[in-house]
């Protein structure tokens, strides 16, 4: 019998026409809130929507194509990793993300 393993499974976030360049928007996606952020590439980013910090809203940080900063205290979180630029505040889960004909998807 082998363990159990996880497999991401591809979900649909919405329209792309839901996002704005330059900002970020929460949405609800299996039981969790993700933070989308579409990028001034056109490219979209993912990560878990409540900064660890203490509880910030990530989606309402500013961003640009590597990072965001939270807006409560500015602590910037990489979007490829998930990890913190200051010392002692745990990492966000990150999430592949992309834009398929006219909607956004992640893996969660
Ligand atoms: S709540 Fe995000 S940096 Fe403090």
């Amino acid at each position: 019998m082998t363990a159990p393993t996880h497999t991401a499974a591809e979900v649909t976030v919405g329209p792309v026409t839901d996002l704005t360049p330059g900002e970020g928007r929460t949405y609800a996606v299996q039981g969790r809130q993700v933070a989308v952020f579409l990028l001034a590439d056109g490219t979209v980013r993912a990560m878990d929507a409540v900064c660890p910090h203490k509880a910030g809203p990530l989606a309402d940080g500013q961003f640009d194509g590597a990072a965001v900063t939270c807006p409560l205290h500015q602590y910037v979180f990489a979007f490829d990793t998930g990890v913190c630029t200051s010392d002692g505040v745990p990492a966000v889960r990150t999430y592949p993300a992309r834009i398929r004909g006219d909607t956004v998807y992640v893996e969660i």
